[in-house]
């Protein structure tokens, strides 16, 4: 690549008018001459526990707290409902649960209560529970009773007015612990944010109550799945694979707070839920499995992270024998995903649900390593390095800090920017020595906007990408980070993430838009061009498609006029007249996506005359472009 000269000379007063000589801004290209074969599996997704992503977020899941969490605010998201002269009380129970996982259960005492004045306990969910008209909402608990044959009232109600959206009932409680199972059907009711989950009884007695569930419709119908409108945004973005299960939420704060996967499979009364390190509790109902599912449903792979020995609050394993059973946890882990009905975590796989074993090529060991300061993680990964090469010999395993007893795989690097930054280090991997390790820049983001990054932010990420997507004969994947945020006040521990929601809606930020521009017009090898002439903040890479003949041109021009480029082809011997040109652009850096204004910012797609292989496009100030010409 070639430095902008013309410009450069033109700000030296003395050689001013050299300037009457300066050329045209200009892109040339030549088709003919690939210079990087292109990953198809280059765009992913990187996701973890972090601002409700999960719970409150993908997963369908309505209840919050459906564990009945312990510690500071446990019993916050259930307040007693108690209707004319009704008498309730209601208690963390820990003597009683439904399972051995689950011993603590949430005790509701109604001392006075009738057909008029019931009482009972609601849920206010993340920050609200949606109502869709004509919807049919699953729901479920588990309960006991002092008073066999109880009826529970259940309802969903709109915070304000009171109206309940819909209503059933459960009957036949016994003494002994049950799972019960309710539907919840809407007729012709407005589609609102701001409901909650009622459970009422109309006599005095005492209920106890366990995993109460609610699921709106889920993508693909999948029992307990995920959220339809979130997912149809992921869909959107074409990702390969998905990055699981973080992130800082994978080593957890304490070992003992890591993603411990065993305790995330199977019936939901065998996950106790855990501690995330982002400060509040996981149902774990997104378990292993779930991830899985997720994988399927978006055809993606999964990339695994697997826990290796080192939390946040610097504790760690040291390698050797106490780190053993962490790397057969891996391997099991493994085995889980991968293995037959025959092998041990396979037929435990089978047992919950998919026959198949899933596709798997990348193990990550760990996550960002290097803040280890014990010095453990060379030969921590080394260890898991020989063991699962010993089993899975062709599972390309990643490193997440620079090793130096083993070499591995690929390497997982990690960027988060200011705009400046972003666009200043579009040629960072340029000069990279391409003798090392591939690389996996597996979290990545320009930080510009909250909760979600404004324009400046998605200008300065497609620049960015425009050096990935050039460097990738080296760089092999990548993912933005995060993914995720729920909106609502109390909801985002980390700003500048990429997909924003509420209850009842979803948007994707002007970043999302350049990840759905980039990812979906990926060529198969990149090919020799030449920027010329053009001022600061104007990037641009090109791909083909050997298969389709697609040139794919995308140009990023942040600056706040028109760029206009000359553009000139070589090697491409049937150029069709006709081009798309797909443009994201906005008045102001500042432009930006939320929930109140979900489309402010989304690219538009024209159709351009192409008149042969030398033509000028003027790109729109700030602007991601991509332009698609077949040749
Ligand atoms: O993406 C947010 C956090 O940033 C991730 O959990 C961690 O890996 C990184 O430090």
């Amino acid at each position: 690549m070639k430095k902008p000269r013309a410009f450069a000379l033109c700000s030296i007063a003395l050689v001013l008018p050299l300037c009457l000589f300066a050329q045209a801004p200009s892109l040339s290209v030549q088709v003919d001459h690939p210079t990087a074969k292109v990953n198809p599996n280059f765009y992913g997704l990187m996701t973890e526990e972090i601002n409700y992503s999960y719970d409150g977020g993908v997963y369908g899941e309505l209840v919050r707290d459906r564990t009945i969490g312990r510690g500071f605010g446990s019993l916050n998201h259930w307040p007693m409902v108690v209707r004319g002269n009704a008498l309730v009380n209601i208690s963390a129970d820990e003597s009683t649960g439904p399972s051995d996982a689950l011993t603590r259960s949430l005790r509701v005492t109604v001392t006075k209560a009738d057909k008029d004045d019931p009482a009972g306990v609601e849920n206010d969910g993340y920050w609200g529970m949606p109502v869709q008209p004509h919807s049919t909402y699953s729901g479920s608990f588990y309960a006991k009773s002092d008073t066999p044959g109880l009826a529970i009232n259940v309802s969903l109600q709109n915070d304000q007015t009171g109206a309940a959206a819909a209503t059933a009932t459960v009957t036949g409680l016994t003494s002994d612990w049950h799972r019960y199972t309710y539907t919840l059907k809407t007729g012709d009711v407005p589609a609102s944010s701001n409901n909650h989950l009622i459970l009422t009884i109309a006599q005095p007695a005492t209920v106890w109550f366990d995993l109460v569930s609610l699921f709106p419709p889920t993508y693909h119908d999948r029992a307990d799945g995920n959220r339809s409108d979130i997912m149809d945004l992921l869909a959107a973005m074409h990702p390969h694979f998905l990055r699981l299960p973080g992130g800082n939420y994978l080593e957890g704060e304490r070992i003992a707070d890591r993603f411990d996967w065993k305790k995330t499979i199977g019936p939901w009364t065998d996950r106790p839920g855990h501690m995330s390190p982002w400060r509040y509790r996981s149902s774990d109902g997104m378990g292993l499995l779930e991830f899985m599912d997720w994988c399927e449903d978006l055809k993606m792979e999964p990339l695994l992270a697997v826990y290796a020995g080192y939390s946040l609050a610097q504790q760690h394993v040291d390698p050797g024998p106490a780190l053993e059973p962490y790397v057969q946890d891996a391997l099991d882990e493994i085995e889980y995903v991968t293995g037959g009905p025959d092998t041990k975590w396979g037929a435990e796989r089978v047992k919950d649900g998919h026959a198949a074993p899933f596709p798997l090529h990348y193990i990550e060991v760990g996550n960002e390593d290097e803040f280890d300061r014990s010095g453990s993680y060379d030969g921590r990964f080394a260890q898991f390095y020989h063991a699962i090469k010993q089993h899975y010999p062709d599972l390309q395993i990643i490193a997440t800090a620079p090793v130096k007893s083993v070499t591995p795989d690929v390497l997982d690097e990690h960027f988060y920017m200011s705009a400046e930054e972003s666009f200043s280090q579009s040629h960072h991997y340029d000069s990279t020595s391409r003798s090392g390790p591939k690389i996996f820049v597996g979290e990545w983001a320009t930080r510009e906007g909250d909760p979600t990054p404004n324009l400046e932010a998605a200008l300065a990420d497609a620049a960015w990408l425009t050096g990935l997507e050039r460097n990738s004969d080296l760089i092999i994947m990548n993912s933005y980070a995060p993914l995720f945020v729920n909106v609502n006040p109390g909801g985002m521990q980390w700003a500048t993430d990429l997909i924003g929601y509420n209850a009842l809606s979803s948007y994707g930020s002007p970043s999302y838009w350049t990840q759905v521009m980039f990812s979906t017009h990926l060529g198969t090898e990149v090919v020799s061009y030449d920027l010329a002439n053009t001022p600061p903040r104007v990037y641009a890479v090109v791909e083909r498609d050997e298969a389709t003949h697609k040139l794919f041109i995308k140009v990023v021009n942040a600056n706040s006029t028109a760029q206009p480029l000359a553009i000139d082809l070589t090697g491409a011997k049937k150029l069709a007249p006709q081009a798309t040109l797909t443009t994201m652009s906005g008045k102001s850096p500042n432009a930006t996506n939320s929930i109140t204004s979900p489309n402010a910012v989304v690219p538009v797609k024209r159709t351009i005359s192409v008149s042969g292989p030398k033509f000028t496009e003027t790109f729109a100030p700030y602007s991601v472009n991509v332009l698609v010409l077949s040749y």
